[in-house]
């Protein structure tokens, strides 16, 4: 299906991407490996991974990985993020990580891995009233 907010790049393109990006997944830990794709308003892909470390509460989250590569490489403005896990069971964003995200795109799209395909879902609805400063 093309993507709503950026025909150029489907949505199981963006998919494909954070597949791709899940195998470069550090994960010595939990073995839990997590790609995020995350598709910029200009048509960019952004890939990321999750990132452990020996001192557990360091790891890094992938769309978490993905929103800081994207801002570092000057990107501010995201359409849709892609989410892939391991093939059972769903990778809904972690809460922290839709906090982060919704600094940058409240409206953003998700899709995330369920098991059998994938769920399409937008931040709003994931983190329905966000901490904002007053
Ligand atoms: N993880 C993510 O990459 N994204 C999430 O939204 C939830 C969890 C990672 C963190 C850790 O490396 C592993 O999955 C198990 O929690």
């Amino acid at each position: 299906m093309p993507n709503a907010s950026n025909p150029a790049v489907s949505d199981e393109e963006l998919l494909a991407a954070a597949r791709a990006a899940r195998e470069h997944a550090y994960a010595p830990y939990s073995s839990f490996s997590v790609g995020a794709a995350l598709l910029c308003e200009d048509g960019t892909v952004v890939g990321a991974c999750n990132v452990e470390n020996a001192s557990y509460g360091l790891s890094l989250c992938a769309e978490r990985a993905a929103v800081v590569s994207a801002v570092a490489a000057g990107k501010r403005r995201f359409a849709t993020l892609a989410v892939v896990g391991p093939p059972e069971g769903a990778s809904a964003p972690c809460g922290a990580c839709r906090q982060v995200l919704v600094e940058f795109a409240p409206a953003l799209r998700v899709l995330y891995s369920d098991g059998e395909g994938y769920e399409v879902t937008t931040l709003n609805e994931l983190l329905p009233v966000a901490f904002e400063l007053p």
